[in-house]
């Protein structure tokens, strides 16, 4: 039978119920692989579904959320972070190119930082990757990639930084689909 939204949330809830932490995140990630092997779900939620930004479920009681990202236009984003929140990202078509960063500074500065890329990899359909809190990344799709996200919190609502790679400025901002 195949893997449905409704027992991807129903397993998320109880594997963040148990492990909020890092292992649960892992499991979560390797379910949301799963949920993507499931071509009618990415008909559905990725390919027929209007453009934007979905949510498919808001937890109200641990917070977490499930997010179709069902873009068009090919987009390169700066180097950011997931603020005190973490962030998985799968793939349900076309590809993502992940870059993974860290700071090379102490982070004394809050408006400055020199970033050092660490992982370079491509997500395909059907792969997820994991960013933990604070961790740093940026990513770079063509025109009409999709893919699902699922974060510890609804992003809008926290801080968060994005770096400019060449000057190394440090801006916070909100509301940033990425
Ligand atoms: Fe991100």
């Amino acid at each position: 039978m195949a893997y449905e939204l409704d027992q991807f949330i129903s397993d998320c809830r109880s594997i963040l119920s148990r492990d909020p932490g890092p292992d649960g995140r892992e499991e979560v990630r390797t379910k949301l692989e799963r949920l993507l092997q499931n071509p009618d779900f990415v008909r559905k939620h990725c390919e027929d579904a209007p453009r934007g930004l979905h949510v498919l479920y808001e937890d109200p009681k641990l917070g977490f959320q499930v997010l179709a990202h069902i873009n068009e236009k090919a987009r390169v984003s700066p180097p950011h972070d997931h603020g005190k929140s973490w962030a998985i990202y799968g793939q349900a078509n076309k590809y993502t190119d992940m870059i993974e960063w860290q700071r090379e500074d102490d982070g004394r500065d809050p408006n400055h930082a020199k970033l050092k890329q660490v992982k370079k990899y491509r997500l395909n359909p059907g792969q997820a990757g994991i960013y933990q809190d604070g961790a740093i990344h940026s990513i770079d799709y063509p025109d009409n990639a999709r893919f699902v996200r699922v974060t510890g919190t609804d992003l809008d609502k926290i801080e968060r930084i994005k770096i400019d790679l060449k000057t190394g400025k440090v801006d916070t901002m909100r509301m940033m689909a990425s």
